[in-house]
């Protein structure tokens, strides 16, 4: 592993560098939540890591992970397994993509690129979040696959000017995340009144929506009442299928639990869907995503790839993931605990963790690559 990765990044704005006390280079992800924690402003901590109301969907996505065993296959043959996998038809060196987290350069200055550079380095997809702090452009000039997610803006010919552009920025496919019709009820932001530093803006939001999120009145966190501002709450099937007549990119939906819906948004026309709770940021209550990964897989069948995402911490997870049935998992706070401690190479020391996490699991279940991982069996744990 190169020298210095989980070096803090020097801001004079948040903790002097010399302050921290040097520590052992990260084995894991977990690992770089912690040196995150010592850089990060409490405030913007627990943006990152909180979940809504009573965090008990949060805390349900690791316990449910954690009771899913695998059962591993032996004399199989495989030495070194192959991480290569297609998603919407297209080769990336691993079943793993940076999910579409908002507002970047809260976390480290070099933002969105960084962790997009560190993302096609690795040779995974970067999920671009419409609440990204560097306009998209930015975001494709490093040379990721970037995939834009999409958050329905109440202006229907505003969409249609943000696809024009998401499409002349290169980028390979395009997101819609379905599961804020509001913002989950966040008690730490709403504790902390939170709000963005002036220095930050929705980049790409057209019009420039520089007012967004900087307000700051107690007991309300500004996010939630400028997302409400901007963004429809009321999205049906049928704006669905608008999306998929007026975009020529792959389309994804994000943010899916029951079966009912994945079925139905395939026949809208979704190359793919995410199961996900939004990281237990939405509704507090939902079921952990893995445990409903199996009936979405079952019910869709071929009619679309199916993605998962909330709680995944290592390779061990995504093995449990393919063993479900899903193509992929997307990784949310990890990257950005990592984007944090060490910037770019954090992060690009994350993701090489996470391939030699996988790589070892895989051999370990006697898999000689990740289709070979969804013909594992399952066994209830604990
Ligand atoms: C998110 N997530 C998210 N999702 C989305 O579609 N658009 C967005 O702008 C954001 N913003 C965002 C910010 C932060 C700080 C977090 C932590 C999450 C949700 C994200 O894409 C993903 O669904 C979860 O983060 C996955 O769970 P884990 O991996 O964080 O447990
Ligand atoms: C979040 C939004 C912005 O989870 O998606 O914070």
């Amino acid at each position: 592993m190169p020298r210095c990765h989980w070096r803090v990044a020097a801001r004079s704005a948040i903790v002097d560098p010399m302050e921290i006390t040097p520590s052992p280079p990260p084995v894991c992800l977990a690992d770089f939540a912690a040196l995150a924690r010592t850089v990060l402003p409490p405030p913007v901590w627990d943006y990152v890591d909180g979940g809504s109301g009573t965090e008990v969907t949060l805390g349900h996505n690791r316990a449910a992970l954690d009771r899913v065993g695998v059962l591993p296959r032996m004399l199989t043959g495989v030495a070194t397994p192959s991480l290569r996998t297609r998603l919407l038809g297209r080769e990336y060196a691993m079943p793993v993509g940076v999910a579409p987290m908002a507002y970047q350069r809260l976390v480290h200055p070099d933002g969105e690129p960084a962790l997009a550079a560190a993302a096609g380095a690795a040779g995974v997809p970067y999920l671009a979040s419409i609440l990204g702090s560097t306009p998209i452009e930015q975001v494709t000039a490093t040379g990721a696959e970037v995939w834009f997610q999409l958050y329905w803006l109440r202006e229907r010919a505003l969409v249609v000017d943000l696809l024009a552009r998401v499409r002349d920025a290169g980028c390979r496919a395009l997101v819609v995340t379905v599961d804020v019709p509001v913002l989950g009820r966040r008690r730490r932001d709403l504790r902390n009144a939170f709000r963005l530093p002036p220095e930050l803006v929705a980049a790409n939001l057209p019009g420039g929506r520089d007012d967004l999120a900087h307000g700051g009145t107690p007991g309300v966190t500004q996010v939630t009442v400028d997302s409400g501002a901007a963004f429809a709450p009321a999205l049906s099937w049928a704006d669905l299928r608008w999306l998929g007549e007026h975009c020529d990119l792959p389309l994804i939906v994000k943010g899916l639990l029951d079966p009912v819906d994945a079925v139905r948004a395939a026949e809208a026309g979704a190359q793919a869907v995410v199961v996900s709770n939004h990281g237990g940021r939405q509704l507090d209550g939902a079921p952990a995503s893995v445990t409903m990964l199996p009936e979405v897989v079952a019910a869709v069948g071929d009619r679309c790839e199916v993605l998962l995402d909330s709680g995944i911490r290592g390779g061990v997870d995504v093995l449990r993931a393919l063993a479900l049935g899903a193509a992929g998992v997307l990784v949310g706070r990890p990257m950005l605990w990592a984007l944090a401690s060490g910037g770019q190479a954090g992060a690009g020391t994350a993701l090489a963790l996470l391939a030699d996490e996988l790589r070892d699991a895989l051999a370990l279940a006697g898999c000689a690559d990740p289709a070979a991982a969804r013909q594992l069996r399952t066994v209830p744990m604990g």
